[in-house]
């Protein structure tokens, strides 16, 4: 049977002693999940290691960890993919991160998540009462399902990076929460919500974009997907300019990139405050304001060599030729009829065909030539 190292982060701050390592040796098939390592050890050799589990088939949402270094359910990643990402031929196994430790592998959910997601109004609120029942277009629901797979193991939480840095932000699980009543027909409170949102300055665009809450969910769920229709919403369709400058610092991105085909740093954040920016030759009072308190952080970066004077204030362009190609996606994007939203949980390529499609059908075999029915 092959043997596997798993070191445990220990912790236990009831009794004020620092964390620490254990190392113990498994004996299981690789097919064999970190969770069934973990209960192993537990079985054989020190039963005090505290664990939170129950279904161990994914479903329950319990077993939330760090285990090397990427968060997910322990029952849900097997030994052998567990060792592909060992560093030092050792599974290293720690709490979920953003959230308070109660002991060795288990965290503080109402601490942190649960509060979160209890800030979005996680219920339907509903207008007044259909007669005998709701319905509801397919279209509508299939496009909420995403969000709905979540199973609030708190992954996607103890990877966020935006999280780390502002642990008051409120946090790809509750903001996926906060999609799911959005994206709802049957709720009235859409504009409520994003206004809500938005204008909370650990709210919806507190987000940083990094991938790690898509990365980490074991549901497909991708939280941030779920942030970015939000913003979308809620400035595309119900035109909300936060009172933190979000709505506008995507929209200068936008802009910016469409004129140059690049970033042009010197009026991300004059744009981003109001005004057309340096290049645009008008600054709004509050975006001089802006430009001036961050002359403290941009001296810094130059001194790091993270950001060059003359890229700063002299925008770089795209040649012509690329220049053209970047406006005509612009064009092709914006000349679309609706946006288009792809749920690719629920409608990703399916290698059998879509069987809603007439051409999936496939023709009977026992009609007869010029038979119509
Ligand atoms: S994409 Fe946004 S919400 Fe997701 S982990 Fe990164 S910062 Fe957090
Ligand atoms: S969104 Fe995914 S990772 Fe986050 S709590 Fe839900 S299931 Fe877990
Ligand atoms: S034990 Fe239920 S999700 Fe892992």
């Amino acid at each position: 049977m092959p043997e596997f190292t798993l070191r445990i982060r220990r912790y236990n701050p009831e009794t004020g002693a620092a964390p620490y390592w254990d190392r113990y040796t498994v004996d299981l098939e690789p097919h064999r999940s970190v969770l069934e390592g973990i209960l192993q050890v537990k079985d054989r050799f020190d039963s005090s290691i505290g664990v939170r589990c129950s279904c161990r088939a994914a479903i329950c949402g319990s077993c939330g960890m760090t285990i090397n270094g990427k968060a997910g359910l322990a029952c849900h990643t097997h030994l052998s993919e567990a060792m592909s990402r060992s560093k030092d031929g050792t599974i290293e196994i720690q709490p979920l991160g953003n959230m308070p430790v109660i002991k060795d592998l288990i965290v503080d959910m109402d601490a942190v998540h649960w509060k979160k997601v209890n800030r979005v109004t996680p219920w339907l609120l509903s207008g007044d009462l259909p007669e005998r029942e709701h319905i509801v277009p397919r279209e509508s629901m299939v496009d909420v399902t995403q969000p709905m797979a979540c199973i609030q193991c708190g992954s996607c939480v103890g990877d966020c990076l935006a999280m780390e840095v502002d642990p008051d932000f409120i946090g790809p699980a509750a903001l996926a929460k906060a999609y799911r009543f959005v994206g709802d027909p049957r709720d009235v409170q859409h504009e409520q919500r994003l206004k809500d949102l938005a204008d909370d300055p650990h709210g919806l665009y507190t987000c940083t974009h990094c991938f790690k809450c898509i990365e980490a969910c074991p549901k497909g769920v991708a939280p941030m997907n779920q942030i970015m229709r939000l913003r979308r919403i809620a400035g595309q369709d119900h035109h909300i300019e936060d009172v933190n400058n979000g709505e506008r610092h995507e929209e200068a991105f936008v802009v910016l990139l469409q004129k140059y085909g690049l970033l042009s740093e010197a009026d991300v954040v004059p744009r981003s405050y109001g005004g057309n920016g340096l290049t645009g030759g008008k600054l709004s009072p509050k975006s001089g304001e802006q430009v001036f308190q961050s002359l403290p952080f941009l001296a810094k970066a130059v001194l790091r060599g993270k950001v060059k004077i003359s890229q700063t204030l002299f925008p770089h362009k795209l040649d012509s030729e690329s220049l053209a190609e970047v406006k005509k996606i612009y064009k092709d994007v914006k000349g679309r009829e609706e946006r288009l939203e792809l749920n690719l949980y629920i409608t990703g390529y399916d290698e059998d065909g879509d069987p809603t499609t007439s051409e999936a059908i496939p023709d009977n075999p026992n009609e007869k030539a010029g038979a119509t029915a």
